[in-house]
């Protein structure tokens, strides 16, 4: 584990007497595990190169030992409000202590490689910073940093830049540059196929022993429960807020956390879902397995009587059903890997140029435009038989998804709700996808268990309980606010000019919680319930519109009650359209131009007045 402090005795730089390993240290930063497949793909490609290298998650990472390290790369990604992932949360304070003395790290040679999502702001902002503190502790950058747009490019970002790494860190590392890419899969793991004693079917004398983590436990002895750790909570209530009149479903889910599990208003819960049923059987068929069949993943290279599972013992069905990615499009990688396993030139052409650096447009329009998923790959492509082996090492393990908590701890006791509407589409192919979670969350019923944890936030109300609140939360927007209500009610805050902006298409089909709302209102709770209806006449009229109208409400509130303003919603489209009428109503009401109505946001923000957790 990361010991945050150093001790007297190697202060001020390396560790004595040590002779460095010539390992290349590869620190992943994860929480949808993209930063860590990426680097099994620096791990495959350094491995054919002949650099030693190491995959190293950032949280089992001993801090004591990075002055002495031979080469490090940090392939990193931002969440939330520029902050880092969970398993990255330590090594980030430490590094980021102003403490640490400048010669800590002395000619440790780095680079960074950042996984970020523009619509959001401070882009990057985790890769930039680990960076610039890398340097500062006098670490010695090899290439420069590169960063990565999931809105856009990420995977195309990540090549490009690691194409243009290897030929400046090989010769700096002392290896001479061979290609990396085109090579053929090479399975970390082999497939074992197991008994009821967890014995491998064709070989006896071989005994596979599940891998149990310890979990990790807080001073007083509980479990600290996590991404890795998740609890299972019985779920006590599910039921729809929309009502028959919508052509959408958006759902209160209520969790009992027994004691087990502790949050804050604001702060979001991950879920681990399971895929649909009749996906994972028909993919079942189609890659011509067994489903009952109980397998492991061990690694390649080890030998001996007693092997730890590196995935499972499980059963087919089971894996594709709750850890693997069956329904996103697959990244060009996966591509280039599937095109191995195709007895069709043609097939196998097709799939190599999606892969490729130059058919991006290709890629972009029949993988991500179409939206076509892995079972929709394999309808296309009748003639590719996967290995079912290496099937479940190449394809995406399937990440947590995060909802905003609508609810606060001290409303209802032990007691977490989540506000979801329910995703699903037509894709350009005419297949009708349903979103992974919301479809399996909105089917479940009281007292059926679902895996989570929660995501510290900084989705916060203001610590001075005095100072009024802005709320703007059209659609699910409205979650955390619900927490913020109940928090408020509860604490007795001073609200009375507290305004809540809500956005929904009409009174009569998707109005979320109207009842508490107006009552919130009618008792004090906040000042006004402003809501935009976007269907009720032939106007759209939208939160943003409604600010406007109520512009002088809230320019006194934000220039002469301090007051602190929430955005919670769709980040691509609302949030903007909601910032910008703030500039606007600056402009005007503070007579100020464009850039310094500007510099008033930014100054809010930077006190933390104006916080936006808009999300796409
Ligand atoms: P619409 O779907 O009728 O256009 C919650 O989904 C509410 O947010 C709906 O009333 C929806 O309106 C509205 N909405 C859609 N796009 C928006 C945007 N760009 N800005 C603000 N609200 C928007």
């Amino acid at each position: 584990p990361i010991k945050p402090q150093r001790t007297e005795s190697n202060k001020g730089g390396k560790k004595e007497n040590k002779e460095k390993e010539k390992v290349m240290k590869i620190f992943f930063g994860t929480q949808t595990r993209t930063a860590e497949d990426f680097s099994r793909i620096i791990e495959k490609e350094s491995k054919k190169i002949g650099i030693p290298c190491e995959v190293v998650d950032l949280e089992s990472y001993d801090v004591e030992d990075l002055a002495n390290e031979w080469f490090v790369m940090f392939l990193v990604s931002t969440h939330g409000e520029g902050d880092p992932t969970d398993n990255a949360k330590e090594f980030y304070l430490w590094l980021t202590n102003d403490e640490r003395p400048t010669d800590l790290l002395t000619g440790v040679p780095f680079t960074v490689f950042g996984l970020g999502n523009k619509t959001y702001e401070h882009y990057n902002a985790v890769a930039r910073v680990i960076d610039r503190r890398m340097e500062e502790l006098g670490a010695k950058r090899a290439f420069e940093r590169g960063e990565g747009d999931d809105d856009a490019t990420l995977e195309e970002d990540f090549n490009h830049w690691k194409k243009r790494m290897w030929p400046v860190i090989c010769p700096f590392l002392g290896y001479e540059l061979k290609a990396t890419d085109e090579d053929k899969f090479v399975p970390r793991f082999r497939m074992v196929t197991l008994d009821s004693e967890n014995k491998d079917i064709t070989n006896p004398f071989l005994k596979v022993v599940p891998t149990i983590s310890k979990p990790k436990t807080s001073v007083d002895g509980k479990t600290i429960y996590d991404i890795k750790n998740p609890y299972y909570a019985t779920i006590t209530e599910n039921r729809e807020l929309h009502s028959s009149e919508s052509d959408r479903s958006c759902r209160h889910i209520e969790f009992a956390l027994g004691g087990a599990v502790t949050y804050q208003t604001g702060d979001h819960l991950g879920i681990y879902p399971i895929n649909d049923g009749e996906l994972v059987e028909k993919l079942i068929q189609r890659l011509g397995v067994n489903g009952e069949e109980i397998i492991s993943l061990i690694p390649a290279d080890q030998e001996g009587n007693i092997i730890k599972a590196s995935f499972g013992p499980m059963s087919i069905r089971k894996a594709l059903s709750e850890h693997f990615d069956i329904t996103n499009p697959p990244r060009k990688s996966v591509l280039r890997t599937l095109s191995e396993y195709t007895t069709d030139e043609q097939e196998k052409k097709k799939l190599l140029r999606l892969a490729s650096e130059e058919a991006s447009e290709e890629y972009n329009q029949f993988i991500k435009h179409d939206f076509r998923s892995i079972g929709e790959l394999l309808d296309n492509f009748p003639n590719l038989k996967p290995n079912i082996a290496h099937f479940l090492e190449f394809i995406p393990r399937l990440p947590a998804r995060y909802y905003s908590i609508s609810s606060s701890p001290n409303h209802k006791k032990d007691t977490v709700s989540i506000t979801s509407v329910v995703v699903n589409f037509t894709t350009p192919t005419s297949r009708f996808h349903n979103g992974v979670a919301s479809t399996w969350l909105s089917n479940l019923k009281v007292g059926d268990k679902v895996p989570l944890f929660v995501r510290e936030s900084h989705f916060r109300l203001p610590s001075n309980t005095n100072k009024p609140v802005i709320m703007v939360g059209p659609g699910t927007g409205l979650a955390p606010f619900r927490g913020f209500l109940q928090e408020m009610q509860h604490k007795s805050v001073n609200s009375s000019e507290s305004l809540l902006f809500f956005g929904c298409r009409s009174d009569t089909i998707d109005y979320l919680y109207k009842e508490e709302l107006e009552q919130y209102k009618s008792t004090g709770v906040i000042g006004d319930l402003i809501v935009a209806f976007s269907r009720k006449t032939n106007e759209k009229v939208y939160v943003q519109n409604k600010i406007m109208e109520h512009k002088h409400k809230v320019w006194d509130l934000i220039h002469n009650k301090g007051a602190h303003f929430y955005i919670c919603g769709d980040a691509r489209n609302m949030a903007k359209s909601v910032q910008q009428s703030l500039v606007s109503l600056i402009k005007e009401l503070g007579s100020k131009d464009d850039n310094s109505a500007q510099q008033y946001i930014e100054d809010m923000e930077s006190v933390k007045k104006i916080i936006n957790i808009s999300s796409i």
